[in-house]
């Protein structure tokens, strides 16, 4: 992890999820929530930047745009979907493990941010290798939770930046910067 982390250099790494107070994110195979500011944080966020990405992930947003999926499933951002098959997907590049990433990094992408957006076994992995962790905390438990993010980990390894209270939902927004690894 250690050779990845400095190949992935200067690439700035974060990662980005919505959590119920349990660190729970999906529940069979769904996002257990639908709030547009949430979509909007991320949008704001990972605009003109590097996704990357479990092949669940990318198929269900890909299943939640259906035809407008067509133009692109995150458009304006440089999309990659870690799986262990041959699969194509449009507008993605598929990439067996996130070690592989490190062979795109060119000059024309040096500068931006790797945003690392789930699900739970990229959250795992790539929590130990970022800078930040943009976190939405939804106050709620969602019952049947399967998925979920790495919280333990984080609250040891970051601090709070900023915070920020959601207008349209109960949570709150915050960034965390690593401490320490
Ligand atoms: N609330 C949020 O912020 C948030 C964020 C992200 C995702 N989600 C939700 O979470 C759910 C998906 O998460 P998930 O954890 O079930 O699945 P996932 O990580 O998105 O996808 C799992 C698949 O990714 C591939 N994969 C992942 N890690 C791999 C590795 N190290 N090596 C090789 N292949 C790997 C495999 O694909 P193959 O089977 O093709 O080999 C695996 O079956 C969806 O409902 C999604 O919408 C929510």
């Amino acid at each position: 992890m250690t050779e990845f982390y400095n190949r992935l250099l200067p690439w700035k790494s974060a990662v980005i999820v919505a959590v119920d107070l349990m660190g729970g994110f999906s529940k069979e195979g769904k996002i257990p929530w639908h709030y547009p500011e949430d979509f909007k944080w991320f949008q704001q966020h990972t605009k003109n930047n590097i996704c990357v990405m479990g092949r669940t992930t990318y198929d269900d947003i890909d299943r939640k745009l259906g035809d407008m999926a067509e133009a692109s499933v995150l458009p304006s951002r440089e999309c990659y979907v870690v799986t262990s098959r041959p699969l194509k997907r449009m507008n993605a590049t598929p990439i067996p493990n996130i070690e592989s990433l490190a062979k795109y990094r060119d000059e024309d992408n040096a500068h931006k941010t790797v945003f690392f957006i789930g699900g739970e076994l990229i959250y795992k992995e790539s929590v130990e290798l970022v800078d930040e962790a943009y976190v939405t905390v939804i106050n709620t438990i969602v019952e049947g939770a399967d998925r979920f993010f790495p919280v333990d980990y984080v609250a040891e390894h970051f601090k709070t930046m900023n915070s920020a209270n959601a207008q349209t939902f109960d949570a709150v927004f915050t960034l965390l910067r690593r401490t320490s690894y």
